[in-house]
């Protein structure tokens, strides 16, 4: 296994060459001075912008010094540092970067149960060396049992928790199918040799670091309910330590049951057997059928053109891409650059843009196999030349003064991780159980938490889910749909070879989060770990709000912008896992984000 502390790149923390190459003077650092305060790295729970979670702030002198992970071959990024570690072995000994990106996320599954997981979804962008873009949609689809109004009651009013917390909440799981379906595609090796290390890790147990610890403690209680979760996820009825063992035999059996018989172990064996059952004992509808009619599917990914960049990322039934696009084009004719991050116009505009998209986002897109995706209105130029005539020089507009642009339509937890290979394969994913530990249950001896991804669709239009997403009825249940996603596993080209890979958890936030990932280094100068670490912002129509991590702002800015008609909240946004792949000398640069402090970037 490789040694994480490989190699650093050097960079000057007052001028920083942008991979455009142009020499710029990073304004931001010097605002960020302004708010110093000492720097922590705590793991951040973000699902919610309103819950927010605990931002690492980013000093002045932190965020100039940070530096990307550098290596020569190849690299993955991923929020644990042991299923980094197992995607550089896999590539050390030959692999290629789809193989390590199934051996990470089965990993994943393992020691960032939060949120890497075989109990819910995904999807997957990859890039080949040829030069092809492919896009594999695993995302969970809802039972065939489901109808729209399900997660309400008899009065018509959305019932707390059910799409959450219980077995209503849980979608057909993807991720297995997914990971089956990428390997046997474009991978080299076997599943067997893909989910050993997986297995070895749940069998043989793995020490738990503080980044761990606190994942776990923030659903110590919901632990406690369960008794077959609790004798897995506690230590006898107590929250684990750092530095104790974490052993999860009955995943591991899981997953040598998958190694063994594929995907059919897990959609038409015992597995879909165990489940079904807990989910009739338990007021669910999943089905055997469901699970055996379970399919992953390969899409076209959505692609966009920005300042010379080709970007590539997540289609529908992801709004990630549509969305993450649609924001691109409507803020490159501004000079971002010239402005600088953190500046008050970059927030007017990036955030004008972001809330013209996102109710676009919230009103057009849904899975295609069911709705009309108006995707070639939505990213027309005309369209971004619409939305961009109605933002105002010097003044917030009101949420309630944004409709969905082109009429009527017709008719969180996550976690994201980065791999590209010697030879220039590129692997972008993101997957999900929802929120942390998903429905925060387990059937029976299964040993994985099950999702709760049903809360990602519309319970009731008009009315907020989970994410504080205020959605329509493009999205709302049917049987065998897709929930809207707003995953955006991206991968960034620039003449034809991959530049960047980067994405994130988050919910509605990941699209910020990625977009922001990226215009921070080719807008502000930013090397990939600054870009990574430093504050976010973030609108999503509704609330009429704007979540600004802290240190983006100083106080005058921010009573500018207030005076503007903004309202500020604090937040954290998501956990960007990226890697930049140096178009001048070719090294690979990876950044995990402080705000997953247990995660890691190694490469050889
Ligand atoms: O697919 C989605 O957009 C959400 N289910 C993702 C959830 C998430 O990112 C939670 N948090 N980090």
């Amino acid at each position: 296994m490789s040694d994480p502390n490989a190699t650093h790149a050097h960079a000057n923390p007052a001028h920083c060459t942008t991979a455009r190459g142009n020499r710029v003077r990073w304004l931001g650092v010097a605002m960020v001075a302004l708010l110093a305060t000492p720097c922590a790295l705590v793991w951040a729970q973000q699902v919610n912008p309103d819950e927010t979670g605990h931002e690492p702030v980013q000093t002045r002198e932190a965020l100039a010094r940070a530096k990307p992970v550098t290596a020569k071959h190849a690299m993955v990024v991923s929020a644990q540092h042991l299923a980094t570690l197992v995607g550089v072995d896999i590539l050390k000994r030959g692999g290629n970067a789809v193989d390590a990106a199934v051996a990470v996320g089965f990993a994943e599954a393992v020691v960032h149960p939060c949120c890497g997981n075989i109990g819910g979804g995904g999807f997957m962008t990859i890039h080949l060396k040829d030069g092809r873009n492919l896009f594999l949609n695993f995302r969970e689809k809802a039972p065939a049992k489901a109808t729209p109004t399900m997660f309400q009651d008899a009065d018509g009013n959305v019932v707390d928790g059910r799409s959450t917390d219980t077995y209503l909440g849980v979608g057909v799981p993807g991720t297995v199918m997914g990971f089956a379906t990428a390997l046997k595609a474009y991978g080299t090796m076997s599943l067997q040799e893909v989910i050993a290390p997986a297995i070895k890790l749940a069998r043989e147990g793995y020490i738990l670091k503080q980044g761990d610890v606190d994942s776990l403690d923030s659903r110590t209680s919901d632990f406690a309910e369960h008794a077959n979760v609790a004798a897995i996820f506690l230590n006898h009825g107590k929250p684990f330590k750092v530095g104790e063992r974490l052993v999860q035999k009955d995943l591991a059996h899981t997953l040598e049951l998958i190694a063994k018989g594929g995907t059919k172990a897990f959609y038409e064996g015992s597995i879909a057997h165990t489940v079904v059952k807990a989910s009739d004992a338990n007021g669910g509808i999943l089905s055997l059928q469901d699970f055996a009619d379970y399919t992953a599917q390969w899409e076209k990914p959505i692609q966009c053109q920005y300042h010379g960049y080709t970007v590539v990322s997540a289609p529908p039934p992801s709004s990630g891409g549509t969305t993450l696009c649609l924001i691109l084009q409507i803020i490159e004719p501004y000079p971002l650059a010239k402005w600088g991050y953190g500046s008050v116009n970059s927030v007017h505009y990036l955030v004008e843009a972001e809330r013209r998209a996102f109710a676009d986002r919230n009103t057009y897109l849904g899975d295609p196999a069911f709705v009309h995706n108006p995707i070639d209105r939505l990213l027309s130029d005309e369209h971004a030349a619409e939305l961009r005539a109605t933002i105002l020089p010097d003044k917030a507009t009101p949420s309630s003064e944004i409709k969905g642009s082109l009429g009527a339509p017709e008719g969180n937890h996550t976690t994201h991780y980065s791999v590209v290979d010697k030879d220039g394969n590129a692997v972008a994913v993101t997957y999900t159980i929802n929120f942390l530990f998903g429905n925060k249950q387990i059937a029976g001896d299964t040993g994985f938490f099950l999702n709760d991804e049903m809360d990602d669709f519309t319970a009731k239009p008009g009315v907020a889910n989970g994410a504080g997403l205020v959605q329509g009825v493009v999205n709302q249940v049917e049987p065998g749909k897709r929930p809207l996603s707003s995953m955006t596993p991206t991968i960034v080209l620039r003449q034809g070879k991959p530049f960047m890979l980067t994405g994130s958890p988050g919910s509605a936030t990941i699209i910020s989060s990625t977009l922001e990932s990226f215009l921070n280094v080719v807008e502000f100068g930013m090397n990939m770990q600054q870009a990574v670490n430093a504050p976010r912002l973030h609108q999503q129509w509704y609330p009429d709000v704007v979540y600004a991590g802290e240190g983006l702002l100083t106080p005058k800015s921010q009573q500018t912008l207030e005076a503007m008609g903004y309202t500020f909240k604090r937040f954290s946004g998501g956990a960007v896992e990226a890697i930049l792949i140096n178009p001048e000398t070719g090294v690979l640069e990876g950044a995990n984000d402080p705000r997953r402090p247990a995660g890691l970037a190694a490469g050889y």
